[in-house]
């Protein structure tokens, strides 16, 4: 990050007037306008997103959402912090484990009770125990790329192997190569799936998810599966891989609130599975290292279960109309982009080979844009990062004003170079 910091050169200053509401009291911080951003309290030096590069770039990078979070769990989280803030109920919270229960059943996970739950301090360290507990050093484990990073960063920091499968760009959308994925299962035992898939916005349909399990079953593989983005869709159907009880004793799903409801910094996530036994020998793998989740962080989850649901519904229909604004605007001012239309997340995978500075694309836009995106090789690991130069993953979770300036930004720098 200092890095990029020290790589960009003046630019205009443009965006500290541009959007600001300028210093609004706190609470209105936490509206439901999604379309008027106080720009000054988002900067905040407390945040990851807003202060990595300098002041007058548009931060469009690391998957956070530039909205507040919703009233109700405002209300929960300000109500909690009256009562004493000691240990939370360590076997995992009842209450939560019951609405999660609920919840879960809509997407095919039925029947889970509490031993088939263990809480984590977010997502991405049940990434970790998964594949520590699920294979062994020196051995490949299987993934589709691009993808999420901590997903290589899991097997390659555990000493393990990746085996990444590129997805195939095909006619209405990124694609599983069956083959590839096959021979590459064949000397593995484990499966890190991102379902729906971070950085292409993909959802697995139910033809997809019948052969993957039938794959798993033909190969004898456990399955990982991050289900984290699955609130956040655009229509399509959802069903979580193992809904169907032929893939259940051999699965892990990983889940959170934290990219539906934009609580990524009070860190909490579920590790769920119909096998307690396999639940239990993950949860072990990562024994003290794993710390516990927050008493905030269960008390935010609840009050997001219980009634977060109609700020979650017009913050997907906005985020619907940002993905279909920014389709829009790359049809008509940058032809050239190739890409698909995410139907899950609030991120854009877009391929930006064409242009003439495809080599140092993220650097480009960086510098002549003065927008930040992650880089595309961000989603690959070691030979396979090379694929991958000249695309770039956009987060469009912002306002329709904001994404309308880096998109004007963008457009003038990248046709300027053509
Ligand atoms: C697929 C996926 N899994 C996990 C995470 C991170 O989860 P957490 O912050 O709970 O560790 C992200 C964040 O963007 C993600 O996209």
């Amino acid at each position: 990050m200092n890095a990029a910091r020290r790589k960009l050169t003046p630019g205009p200053r443009m965006l500290g007037h541009m959007t600001d509401a300028g210093s609004r009291p706190a609470d209105t911080l936490h509206t439901a306008d999604r379309d008027t951003l106080d720009t000054a309290a988002l900067r905040h030096p407390d945040s990851l997103k807003w202060t990595a590069f300098d002041p007058d770039v548009i931060p469009m990078w690391v998957a956070d959402m530039d909205f507040g979070i919703a009233p109700p769990i405002m209300d929960a989280l300000r109500a909690r912090l009256d009562r004493s803030l000691g240990y939370p109920q360590l076997m995992g919270d009842p209450i939560l484990q019951a609405q999660l229960s609920q919840s879960l059943a809509r997407y095919g996970l039925s029947g889970l009770g509490a031993e088939h739950m263990t809480f984590l301090p977010g997502v991405v360290p049940g990434i970790y125990a998964a594949v520590h507990a699920l294979s062994t050093p020196g051995e490949p484990v299987v993934t589709m790329t691009p993808v999420y990073h901590p997903f290589h960063l899991a097997i390659t920091d555990q000493d393990r192997r990746v085996s990444g499968v590129p997805l195939r760009d095909g006619d209405s959308g990124y694609e599983i190569n069956w083959s590839a994925l096959d021979a590459a299962s064949r000397g593995s035992r484990l499966l890190l799936l991102c379902h729906p898939h971070n950085p292409t916005g993909r959802v697995w349909n139910a033809q997809e998810l019948g052969k993957l399990r039938d794959l798993v079953l033909a190969r004898d593989l456990f399955v990982m599966s991050d289900e984290l983005h699955a609130d956040l869709r655009y229509g399509e159907a959802f069903e979580s891989f193992a809904a169907d009880p032929r893939v259940q004793s051999r699965t892990i799903t990983l889940t959170g609130p934290c990219k539906a409801f934009n609580t990524a910094g009070l860190g909490i996530g579920v590790m769920v599975s119909h096998n307690a036994a396999l639940l239990s020998r993950v949860r072990r793998a990562a024994g003290g290292l794993m710390g516990h989740e927050s008493a905030l962080s269960i008390t935010m989850w609840q009050a997001a279960l219980r009634d977060g649901g109609p700020w979650l519904a017009d913050t997907v229909a906005y985020l619907r109309g940002n993905r279909d604004f920014l389709s829009d605007y790359l049809r008509q001012h940058l032809p050239w982009v190739k890409f698909h239309e995410a139907q899950a997340t609030y991120l854009a995978w877009l391929d930006l080979r064409a242009h003439p500075r495809a080599a140092d694309i993220q650097a480009f836009l960086l510098q002549e844009a003065r927008v930040a995106v992650h880089d595309g090789p961000v989603f690959a690991h070691d030979s396979h990062k090379s694929q991958y130069q000249g695309f770039i993953r956009l987060n469009f979770a912002t306002s329709r004003t904001l994404l309308t300036e880096a998109l004007d930004r963008m457009a003038a720098a990248l046709n300027r170079a053509m």
